[in-house]
């Protein structure tokens, strides 16, 4: 029978009332495929990302600067030339500068609905796929804390919307050469341009801003303008996973391109 919220669920699955079955599922499919590859993935970024955020280093190749450092909001940045480089953080801040910043996309990708059930499937077989039991006896949901807390991902969407002003930011200021002259391009702009479309197409898919946007309205027809926004996200929101994958390979990419270029592993082929 269906559950509501308010019912125990000691047992999940194997609890009093559900269907009596001893095959631990009858899936006969690869199920495990799914989320064996989006755990993989997901290490992948955080392996990468992780040692890229602490590596301190090569994140500035005049004109870009990695989105991973963007805003650098410490004293110890890599001089950017008319950059997103505010030392809001003085001089006592010792580690990576990116650290401050991170937080923010952070929270807002791991309290993401999306990421949620990707995490929960990938790392903790919770469940591990449609109609595969879970292996816990207790299911709570989001009910308790921790889990409880996902639901502050409404505030994370509100802090992703100027980190993302602020990478538009430094993709319109991509647009210059390595002497800071305005009119150039090179493929790093490109990268850039292609990044900050993914991050913003991924931001206004949110379930959240969905909601902010269409939702606690009783007549559509009575606001038309918020219709047409609704109508927006909601396409962009069928697209979320999609939208979440891409634009975390392209977070990834952007700062790849801006390590190795700075690094000076191979020079930024300028088009004009
Ligand atoms: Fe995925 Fe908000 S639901 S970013």
């Amino acid at each position: 029978p269906p559950t509501t919220a308010r019912q125990p669920r000691a047992g999940g699955v194997r609890a009093a009332g559900r269907a009596a079955i001893a095959a631990p599922h009858l899936r006969t499919d690869r199920w495990w495929l799914a989320p064996a590859a989006t755990a993989a993935g997901l290490l992948a970024f955080v392996v990468y990302s992780t040692w890229r955020a602490f590596a301190n280093t090569d994140y500035y190749a005049a004109p870009y600067v990695s989105p991973f450092y963007s805003p650098c909001l410490a004293e110890n940045c890599a001089p950017m030339k008319a950059g997103p480089n505010w030392e809001i953080f003085g001089g006592w801040w010792g580690i990576s500068p990116a650290i401050i910043i991170l937080i923010f996309p952070l929270g807002f990708r791991l309290t993401c609905y999306y990421y949620r059930k990707a995490y929960y499937r990938g790392f903790w077989a919770s469940p591990p796929a449609c109609a595969v039991a879970e292996p816990h006896r207790k299911y709570t949901g989001e009910t308790r804390f921790p889990l409880i807390l996902q639901n502050v991902h409404r505030y994370f969407f509100y802090a992703a919307l100027p980190v993302a002003g602020i990478l538009t930011y430094d993709t319109v200021l991509a647009f210059r050469d390595e002497h800071y002259d305005w009119g150039h391009m090179g493929l790093g702009t490109l990268v850039f341009v292609v990044n900050i479309t993914l991050i913003w197409a991924y931001t206004l898919s949110c379930h959240s801003c969905r909601h902010i946007v269409g939702g606690r309205l009783k007549h559509f027809s009575r606001h038309p303008v918020r219709y047409r926004m609704w109508q927006f996200v909601g396409r962009l929101n069928a697209r979320h996973m999609l939208l979440a994958w891409t634009s975390l390979a392209s977070v990834a990419l952007a700062d790849l391109y801006v390590w190795l270029v700075a690094s000076g592993v191979f020079e930024d082929p300028r088009f004009f």
